[in-house]
């Protein structure tokens, strides 16, 4: 299922992120708080348990998150929102894993894969651009094969093409993104999109 965050901090973050003169330094903070933004959104679903405590007046039962949490970046561009999550966060572990788009066909080929224990566990898999789907497809596949509970995939900028390609591959995979983009190019970048977010985010 797809989730496209409504916020009117979401709309202007992604509009400098889009503009070409937005320089990297102020990208990455840009990347930072949409994805801050869209942690708090695609966690909603998350478990939580009693715990008794005491304030200073009386005990009280309050809940507190369980379960195991991590975060699977999707390398390179998905280093860029690993941060806002530890934030918020700090108990998750991190996982990496490592693809590329090849230039000419934007098939990805993996060449890094390491990850902490994932089993019964919730990974959100974070990668900034979902554009024809095929990274995201792999992730989730070596995700689901490390034995997690639950996946979910968030990203900034979707493509209807990617959506779609996540969604007939992995339909229990909910999907939180910034923006849903219009179509791909003929080298299957997003329109309007914003170009290559590693580039945008390094500098490179
Ligand atoms: C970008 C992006 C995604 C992928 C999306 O990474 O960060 O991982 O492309 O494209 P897809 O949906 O068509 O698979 P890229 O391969 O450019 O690598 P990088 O992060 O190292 O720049
Ligand atoms: N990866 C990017 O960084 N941008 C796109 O538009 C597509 C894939």
């Amino acid at each position: 299922m797809l989730h496209v965050l409504q916020h009117p901090l979401a709309a202007h973050v992604i509009t400098h992120l889009r503009d070409k003169t937005t320089k990297p330094a102020t990208f990455r903070t840009l990347c930072y708080q949409i994805t801050l933004l869209l942690a708090i959104e695609a966690t909603r679903s998350l478990t939580t348990e009693d715990k008794l405590i005491e304030t200073p007046l009386e005990p009280v039962t309050g809940r507190v998150l369980s379960g195991n949490l991590a975060v699977v970046p999707i390398l390179r561009a998905g280093l860029g929102m690993v941060q806002p999550f530890l934030d918020i966060f700090p108990d998750t572990t991190v996982g990496y894993i490592g693809l590329e788009r090849d230039h000419e066909t934007a098939v990805a080929r993996s060449y890094y894969c390491k990850l902490p224990p994932l089993k019964d566990g919730h990974v959100m898999l974070v990668d900034p651009m979902l554009a024809t789907g095929g990274s995201a497809v792999q992730a989730i596949d070596v995700v689901r094969a490390s034995g997690a509970r639950a996946i979910t995939l968030v990203s900034i900028v979707s493509a209807p093409e990617g959506v779609a390609l996540v969604e007939n591959h992995h339909p229990a995979v909910p999907i939180f993104t910034a923006a849903l983009d219009r179509e791909l190019n003929a080298r299957k970048y997003i329109l309007p999109g914003l170009g290559d977010f590693g580039d945008r985010l390094y500098g490179t």
